[in-house]
């Protein structure tokens, strides 16, 4: 065994790579791993890091020993003013239990009754587009992403507080980003402008959260949703507390529709771009569906969308860096042993880059993922929802949604992206297309089809 540091930059003394993880993380780690390959030495400060893309030692950090390599300290401390002790941020005997308190909403036999609703609300949703009418797609996505993530695990209809929420998320999502970048927490009560910014956006989603839980509180009946089971257990006798339901809320809310809502918009950009693609797509929808709106039965037909679907989430898994995790004592990784302390970066972004197992990674091909080509794979060489006791509570819940709104509308139009400039992503906390991704929408189907 080597303990010597797998190759990497030397960085600036005392600084090692913070500037360049500052400005710009995700060019700066996708450069690392061009130059130094799969398992990468650098530092944050005076701390070690690595970058690990090796999908064997993956599946260790994941799967194999996540007690010795839990989510990092810092990168938690910087994200839990927004995101509490829930789910997303707790470890070891706290996380399993948050973990089990939401896990009953996402049960297979939940998911039909979903993908009625995620259809249903996509027809709404494409209810006032207009043949040749132009639209910002990620708006209109996220319309549906955040009215669906309302409706089946809060039964809340967010229609009106679209643009609020949509707006809040970005600007805490934009502000924890800047900290979480560079490992670099500010506390809270630094009377500073960023600050008060931070606090307000916090305080947005609070409310939109605790509204939900307001109305529930109206009726006290037990909806069969995430916010009856969760409420039901708050009550007498029940041992959810107030933090629990709201860290729970405001992970489920948060997690639950962006990233599925720019894996669309990247659907999009990608279809406008590979037109084979697309008329594929279309020959699936109009064989299958016949015209009709899909159906929760209608889901494992859909082959090929499913196909672009985890495509989509090859090129551009918005999860597109996992949490960072740390040693927690020395541990044999591959070849290497990294320290205790030592923080460690996985990205799938840069895993799903890998010409070995992606040939000419950066073309579009859905047909990568023909006849469960992926299930071939190593495992950890495909991880857009992670892997593990950590893996994504709603990557079938995603997926679902992400293929049906995506059948909804290729069925009835076809969206053509009207953007002059490169859409190239961003890479924060989440992986984002630019902003306002102008298109225009143009109908597909007779008329008949259209007002099924
Ligand atoms: C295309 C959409 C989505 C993508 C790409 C995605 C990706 C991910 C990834 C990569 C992780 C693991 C993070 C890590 O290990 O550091 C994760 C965790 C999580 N996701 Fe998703 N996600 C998506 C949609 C959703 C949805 C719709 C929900 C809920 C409705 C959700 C809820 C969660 C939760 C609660 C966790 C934390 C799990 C834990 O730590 O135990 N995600 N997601």
């Amino acid at each position: 065994m080597k303990t010597a540091y797998p190759p990497g930059p030397k960085g600036l003394p005392l600084l090692g790579s913070l500037l360049d993880l500052r400005k710009d993380k995700l060019g700066f780690l996708t450069s690392l791993a061009k130059t130094y390959g799969d398992f990468v030495h650098f530092r944050v400060g005076p701390r070690n890091a690595y970058l690990v893309s090796r999908p064997d030692c993956v599946h260790d950090i994941l799967v194999e020993h996540p007690k010795r390599m839990p989510k990092e300290w810092i990168h938690q401390r910087i994200v839990a003013p927004f995101f509490g002790n829930g789910v997303v941020t707790s470890n070891g005997a706290v996380h399993a239990r948050q973990r089990k308190l939401a896990q009953p909403a996402f049960q297979p036999r939940r998911l039909d009754n979903y993908c009625r609703i995620f259809v249903e609300q996509t027809l709404l949703g494409i209810e006032e587009w207009r043949s040749g009418g132009e639209y910002d797609i990620d708006n209109e996505m996220l319309r549906m992403t955040i009215q669906n993530v309302s409706l089946t695990l809060f039964s809340a209809d967010a229609m009106d507080i679209v643009p609020r929420a949509a707006a809040a998320m970005t600007d805490i999502l934009g502000l924890l980003g800047r900290e979480y970048d560079v490992a670099l927490p500010i506390p809270m009560w630094v009377p500073s402008e960023y600050n008060r910014r931070k606090k307000a956006a916090i305080r947005e989603l609070n409310d939109i959260v605790m509204k939900f839980v307001e109305d529930w509180r109206k009726t006290g009946q037990d909806k069969g949703d995430l916010l009856s089971m969760l409420m039901l257990a708050h009550g007498e006798g029940g041992d959810v507390t107030h933090d629990d339901l709201r860290d729970n809320m405001i992970a489920m809310f948060s997690a639950g529709h962006e990233t599925t809502a720019f894996t669309l918009v990247w659907t999009w950009i990608m279809l406008a771009r590979y037109p084979e693609v697309e008329a594929a797509l279309w020959e699936e929808l109009d064989r299958v569906l016949g015209g009709r709106p899909p159906t929760a039965e209608d889901y494992p037909k859909l082959v090929y969308t499913q196909m672009i679907i985890k495509e989509t989430l090859r090129i551009y898994p918005t999860g597109w860096l996992l949490f960072p995790r740390e040693t927690t004592e020395d541990v044999a990784l591959g070849e290497y042993t990294i320290p205790k302390g030592g923080m460690i970066y996985v990205s799938p972004y840069v895993i799903h880059r890998n010409p070995a197992y992606f040939p000419d990674p950066e073309r579009f091909d859905p047909e990568r993922f023909r006849a469960g080509a992926d299930k071939q794979l190593p495992r950890g060489a495909y991880i857009p929802f992670g892997l593990g006791p950590r893996v994504c509570m709603g990557q079938h819940f995603a997926t679902m949604e992400a293929v049906l709104i995506l059948a909804t509308v290729a069925q009835r139009y076809r969206v053509s992206i009207l953007a002059k400039q490169p859409l190239v992503p961003s890479g924060s906390l989440a992986l984002r297309p630019p902003r306002g991704v102008k298109v225009r929408v143009t109908a597909r189907q007779p008329a008949s089809a259209a007002a099924a």
